[in-house]
């Protein structure tokens, strides 16, 4: 064992998203969005739960701030919720909702810890979805004019900002499979509403930095590198394949490279478009989301191991052969080399000025033992196997510049309910009592020492 030692500037977080912790979905003038109303239909979330509740975090957020000191946490990425700031989708503005997210970031700023902002993480107005939703194209100017008025107003104290979370999901999630709001299944839905979000990133930049001075803009993907489980053919081609459709069919338009050719043709063979061209693309939309951004932000949980005729074993879950290795309450592998070859291959092939993970951790159950300590030994082992695949990263020279955990705590997981545990601290939602798990305590002494032994 070594003690690691990360850079003096490396910044250590914790991440959290409006929806999934704040509950509080009638106060203070919020409309509804459409996970209000995913969540209303019936069998759409695996418990029949819903966010109004969630972590109380929208009243009790002094609280939570307080417990992120204790943490020694130096950067929180929170979302901010579109239907509280505009719940019409646009137009009327509802101050209430935008003073929320004042006080949380001068709570922060008084603790000493840096906001970092995601303007969407997938709660959009149910209104903007009734008139098409990211599959029409006027959602763009939607989101442009909600982040100019988020912008205008905190854009003097938060210095990092996020477009969107997660592309891949919004898109494929949303409007393919079904899964999360608003459960549409069709393709030609997902590609659309997939340009739609690249392209409003593409145009919210140059409003966002004209708004926050000075300010780092960027947009977070979340990757799942993909290996072919043998070295035959036809492994190759699907590990291509998979490639294309989760990673780079986002990386290259963000980069101003476009859509990659190979995967049009892709869609276009299996009849998803009907010509290998996008009809939906106007002249000037790839310029536009090739913005030159300050960072981009990376969610990383897990790899896939590719077989041509791959099925995924769980809903959402990437496909992967290795059926041994250990594997999280999502099913997902733990895979921490993945990621340092993930990182190394972004900074060779796209060269961001800088990298962060956004999100990273782990879904277990462990609850409190009898003496309320929660001995969450596999999250331990987790984070402290990823912060050293974050550790090698930055020794090959990849300029991975901070580190944020999933999740601060335990919260709403979208279509899973609270079945999922994903926090540092553990939620009781009965009394809304947190308790720092041991992971808690391993991130504390990690920020505090900046580094860990591995
Ligand atoms: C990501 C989401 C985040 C959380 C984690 C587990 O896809 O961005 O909100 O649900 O997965």
């Amino acid at each position: 064992m070594t003690f690691k030692r990360f850079p003096d500037d490396f910044l250590f977080g914790a991440a959290t998203s409006s929806f999934q912790i704040e509950g509080s979905t009638h106060a203070d003038g919020r409309g509804p969005s459409i996970w209000d109303t995913f969540c209303a239909e019936p069998g759409r979330i695996k418990d029949a739960t819903d966010g109004r509740v969630a972590c109380e975090h929208y009243t009790r957020m002094p609280q939570d701030v307080a417990l992120m000191a204790s943490l020694g946490l130096q950067a929180y990425r929170f979302s901010v919720a579109w239907p509280r700031v505009l719940p019409e989708g646009r137009g009327r503005i509802e101050p209430r909702g935008l003073d929320f997210y004042e006080r949380l970031v001068d709570a922060l700023l008084a603790r000493g810890i840096q906001p970092w902002c995601t303007l969407y993480h997938w709660d959009l107005p149910d209104v903007l979805e009734q008139r098409g939703g990211w599959p029409a194209r006027e959602t763009c100017d939607a989101f442009v004019e909600y982040a100019d008025v988020v912008t205008r107003r905190l854009g003097d104290r938060v210095k990092h900002w996020i477009t969107h979370n997660e592309p891949w999901c919004i898109s494929m999630l949303g409007y393919m499979t079904g899964e999360q709001a608003p459960g549409k299944r069709d393709w030609g839905l997902a590609l659309r509403a997939a340009h739609h979000v690249l392209l409003s990133h593409g145009q919210a930049v140059p409003v966002i930095r004209a708004n926050s001075a000075g300010a780092k803009v960027g947009i977070v993907v979340n990757l799942c590198p993909a290996e072919p489980a043998s070295p035959s053919a036809a492994d190759a081609d699907a590990t291509r394949a998979f490639d294309g459709w989760f990673n780079r069919w986002y990386l290259d338009p963000v980069h101003g490279r476009g859509y990659p050719q190979d995967v049009i043709e892709d869609y276009a063979r299996k009849g998803h478009i009907p010509a290998p061209s996008l009809d939906f693309v106007r002249p000037g939309d790839l310029e536009t989301m090739g913005v030159q951004t300050d960072f981009l932000g990376i969610n990383y949980y897990s790899r896939a191991v590719i077989r041509s005729e791959a099925v995924p074993e769980h809903e959402n879950a990437p496909p992967t052969v290795v059926a041994d290795g250990p594997r999280t309450d999502m099913g997902w592998e733990v895979a921490p080399a993945a990621l340092t070859r993930l990182l190394r291959d972004l900074h060779t092939t796209y060269g961001p000025q800088a990298l962060y993970i956004t999100e990273n951790g782990c879904a277990y159950p462990t609850s409190p033992d009898a003496d309320g300590r929660v001995r969450d030994v596999e999250r331990v082992a987790y984070f402290a196997s990823h912060l050293d695949a974050c550790h090698d990263a930055v020794s090959a020279g990849v300029p991975l510049k901070g580190y944020f955990a999933w999740s601060l705590m335990d919260n709403f997981e979208w279509a899973w309910g609270y079945e999922k545990r994903f926090g540092l601290v553990w939620v009781d939602y009965e009394t809304q009592t947190r308790i720092l798990k041991d992971s808690a305590h391993l991130y504390r002494q990690v920020i505090s020492a900046r580094g860990l032994d591995a």
